[in-house]
């Protein structure tokens, strides 16, 4: 390979940077991803299979022909695509501790991924979450390193399989390294300012545990550790990630990542290369990289050796990947995305995933000697804000925004004809009925924009659950969020208290717990702080007095 060759295969672009489509092969572009909502034109499987396989004719047209790995955020199903399965958000797959499900969970995504043409998810999202005003909360399992550990390995056996060139499996990255989840005060892409030895006790045994499960690949944090940027740390990326744990798939950073670091872009290319970094998501200066890299390499400052190392990384996943063999979409698979079997296996999720947090005098499960409920709140009948951030856009949105079942409908189907169902989003009209289901919590985001310094429920929020439970009837409240918020202002008005977290697209598996179907397994993921104050409050800490602790949760 030429040095160019070479460093073209170290190159990720987002494809909406692509200036035309000939860059691809004039670049040697080795991968291509699709950011949060970085979609074409028309949001259907068939449409992303096919720029998928177009962008690949035009990497195959290079003297080489090294195929395209193309890599997307499918992190609670393939969220991007319309129509997509929708799973729960990892902090309500934690409160399962059904690592199998999990499992199941990667897979059934694996092939919806495949169908897409796609090879490569950026997840899972292995972070050990330590302070919930962090906007990512949910992307992580939990705050322990024992959930991190249990589902990275869970999640990973999912999209790999046995064999990485079966047609239905997907590269995995574990993701963030390192640390994440800990950094002060929660700050989205903050500081970690821990010793070493609570860097290796909390953040790295998921590492390792994704690492024996076979990952091939893992991103790199944004955040600091004492304020080094992990992109530029070749403790952590080369001593300590490929050294002493052994890693042998390759490291990619993360967006815009390198920028970051002190200094000009030839020197943030200088140090990350270096430190370790294999492939960078720059996600779009790909000209400017290339020549300033010719240069770093020329003028010595990045050894050859060390992009030979990255590229000899970087090439065994695609050859393992089956990718030179088969660098086009598996139609076969295109047809599964959203099928009835995979929103079943999401179904059960949502069920595993509910924490019951209080049942005051067995007020659930809905039993039949009741003839009208009324549901009320703004996340009853919301689509969008029952999954989160991180579907179809970047940030999320709230609304019908893809194919799934709301809460209410959920409801309406288990309930038959046999019990009425009224909904109002106020709270209006409730009385009279036997009961009264409150939906409330958080309106979607991701990533830092949802660092919070105040987890309070809205105004409004309690302003329902007050109205519903005035009208004198037992009531259920649903919180949908994507952390414990402070529940102080109404634990104490209602009968029964439900954590849903963001369970996706099928809405219907919460009725399935309300009425009995399932009783509820699902145990704490996050120690349930009393208030703000408590913030950061963990298993394990000394006067631990939350509200409820880690792993706490009730059945019928
Ligand atoms: C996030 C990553 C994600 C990447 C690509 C970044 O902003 O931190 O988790 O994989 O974007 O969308
Ligand atoms: C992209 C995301 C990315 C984020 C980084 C967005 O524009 O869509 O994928 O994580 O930028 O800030």
């Amino acid at each position: 390979m030429t040095l160019q060759e070479k460093i073209g295969q170290m190159i990720q672009i987002d494809r909406g940077f692509i200036q035309k489509k000939e860059d691809i092969t004039d670049y040697f572009i080795g991968s291509i991803l699709s950011g949060g909502g970085s979609v074409p034109s028309s949001n259907e499987p068939t449409a992303w299979a096919d720029m998928v396989d177009e962008y690949q004719t035009y990497a195959l047209k290079t003297r080489l022909q090294i195929p395209l790995i193309y890599g997307i955020d499918a992190v609670h199903g393939h969220n991007n695509v319309y129509g997509a399965t929708i799973f729960p958000h990892n902090i309500g797959l934690g409160c399962t501790r059904d690592a199998d499900l999990v499992e199941e969970a990667a897979r059934v995504t694996a092939e919806e991924v495949a169908g897409t043409g796609i090879h490569w998810t950026f997840s899972p999202c292995i972070a050990v979450v330590r302070n919930e005003r962090w906007g990512r909360t949910y992307e992580g399992f939990g705050e322990t390193p024992e959930l991190s550990e249990m589902m990275a390995a869970a999640a990973v056996r999912g999209y790999q399989g046995n064999d990485l060139s079966d047609p239905g499996t997907i590269l995995a990255c574990a993701k963030h390294f390192l640390g994440d989840g800990g950094t002060t005060d929660g700050h989205d892409q903050g500081n970690t300012e821990v010793d070493e030895a609570t860097m290796r006790n909390l953040h790295l045994p998921g590492y390792i545990a994704a690492i024996e499960a076979g990952t091939g690949s893992i991103m790199v944090s944004f955040s600091s550790w004492n304020g080094e940027k992990m992109h530029g740390s070749y403790y952590w990326l080369t001593t300590v990630l490929k050294g002493e744990l052994g890693f042998e798939g390759f490291v990619v950073s993360d967006w815009g990542g390198i920028d970051q670091l002190p200094g000009d872009f030839a020197s943030d290319i200088e140090t990350s290369i270096n430190a370790g970094v294999d492939m960078v998501m720059l996600p779009q200066r790909y000209e400017d990289f290339m020549l300033t890299t010719l240069d770093l390499v020329n003028n010595g400052q990045i050894p050859e050796s060390r992009v030979n190392d990255a590229v000899r990384r970087i090439l065994r996943i695609k050859f393992e990947l089956g990718l030179f063999e088969n660098p086009y979409t598996h139609r076969s698979y295109t047809g599964t995305i959203g099928s009835a079997e995979h929103r079943e296996i999401a179904r059960q999720c949502v069920r595993e995933s509910l924490v019951l947090l209080k049942n005051k005098n067995d007020c659930l499960p809905i039993t039949g000697s009741i003839s009208r409920i009324h549901v009320a709140g703004k996340n009853a009948d919301d689509l969008g804000n029952q999954c989160g951030g991180w579907t179809i856009s970047w940030q999320g949105n709230s609304g019908a925004i893809t194919i799934g079942t709301t809460i209410l409908e959920g409801i309406r189907e288990r309930a038959g004809a046999g019990i009425a169902v009224t909904y109002s989003e106020d709270g209006s009209g409730a009385s009279g009925a036997d009961m009264g289901i409150v939906v409330i919590g958080e309106t979607p985001y991701a990533e830092g924009v949802g660092d919070r310094s105040d987890l309070s429920l809205s105004v409004e929020d309690v302003a329902v659950v007050n109205t519903v439970a005035d009208s004198g009837i037992p009531t259920v409240i649903i919180l949908i969020s994507g952390r414990p918020l402070i529940i102080n202002d109404v634990l104490g008005r209602c009968d029964a208290f439900i954590a849903a977290w963001l369970p996706g697209t099928e809405g219907v598996g919460v009725a399935d717990v309300l009425f009995g179907d399932y009783n509820p397994t699902g145990s704490l993921s996050h120690t349930w702080p009393r208030s703000m104050d408590q913030i950061p409050i963990n298993a394990g800490d000394a006067d631990y007095e939350p509200l409820f602790s880690y792993g706490f949760g009730l059945s019928y």
